[in-house]
């Protein structure tokens, strides 16, 4: 970047000269998100980047959100700020391993996390979100054995939701791990009143002190909705930017974890996109998201099934 670059004033003009649309997910630094045309949950941008009449889409989330934004819309240009901007709940799950888990049970529909790569959505039955999960499940017959990739904690969420015993892979979201039960008591003990609102990445032992729990998006409208001043939060901390501009009104805690810093629950593949990357991305149209023709016919159907099944 040339010395005495005004990157804003330069996105502002490249998102014009180029018909680009920039999409955020509530994890991107708050200024990132205040740049962004739309800010919204993972099944929220799918449905913008399927929508959109953008030429081209810079995806600020990390690179699976990407990718399903070209599987959904092939004929655009997707560029993502960083390209290592990966997702742990990703890389617990290898496309092989994948595949041969659900070789090993043929009678099983697979109900996958769109938290994965474009390869294993390709093994998938059906891709679910965490705002559209338990929706989609009440859909499937009762008799039919589901298995469920790769989170296991929004996977035992849902199955004691449901009542559906759900074959579980073995992955977990490195940022909803961290956070500590002993500090989620210690601030409750300190504001009596405040609800938690917490994401189902978490893992059980925190969410059973949760009083909402869902996606980024229902955390957000929770925080809208309640009459409560002070709101205990329970996922990645970035997402506070949107809730502080809708209710400064309210005051907004991120849960700690065990050091009793909120800090590190930041998602480091999010925290890869920066400002500047933003610029370089739309300017240069590069780092761009190629996904192959025969993984992507293959992604489409359980992602197609998964909107045509969502509320
Ligand atoms: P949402 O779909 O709730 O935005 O979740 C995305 C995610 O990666 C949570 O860690
Ligand atoms: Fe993946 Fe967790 Fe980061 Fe979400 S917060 S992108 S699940 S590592």
């Amino acid at each position: 970047i040339a010395p005495g670059t005004d990157v804003r004033a330069e996105i502002a003009r490249l998102r014009r000269e180029r018909n680009a649309v920039i999409l955020a997910h509530y994890y991107q630094d708050g200024e990132i998100q205040d740049l962004a045309d739309f800010v919204g949950d993972s099944l929220d941008l799918s449905r913008k980047a399927a929508a959109t009449e953008a030429d081209v889409i810079v995806f600020c989330g990390v690179r699976f959100m990407a990718e399903v934004a070209k599987i959904l819309s092939p004929e655009k240009t997707v560029v993502l700020p960083d390209m290592k901007a990966g997702c742990s709940l990703e890389d617990s799950c290898p496309p092989d391993a994948f595949a041969r888990f659900r070789a090993a049970h043929p009678d099983h529909i697979s109900l996958t996390y769109i938290n994965c790569s474009a390869a294993v959505k390709a093994h998938s039955d059906i891709i679910v979100t965490s705002s559209n999960a338990e929706h989609i499940i009440r859909q499937i017959p009762a008799d039919q054995p589901i298995l469920f990739a790769p989170d296991r904690h929004l996977g035992a969420y849902l199955s004691a939701k449901t009542g559906r015993d759900m074959l579980l892979w073995e992955g977990t979201c490195i940022v909803h791990e961290r956070f500590s039960e002993k500090e989620l008591i210690r601030l409750k003990t300190e504001h009596p009143d405040a609800p938690v609102a917490a994401h189902p990445e978490c893992p059980g032992h925190i969410l059973d002190h949760a009083d909402h729990v869902g996606s980024t998006s229902s955390i957000l409208a929770f925080a809208g909705r309640t009459d409560a001043a002070t709101i205990l939060v329970a996922t990645e901390p970035h997402i506070i930017h949107q809730m502080e501009k809708a209710n400064p009104d309210k005051t907004f805690i991120g849960v700690p974890g065990a050091d009793g810093n909120c800090n590190c629950n930041d998602c480091p593949f999010m925290a890869m996109n920066t400002v500047d990357k933003l610029y370089t991305c739309l300017r240069d149209l590069d780092p761009q998201i190629q996904v192959d023709a025969d993984t992507r016919a293959a992604a489409l159907k359980p992602l197609d099934r998964m909107l045509a099944m969502s509320p």
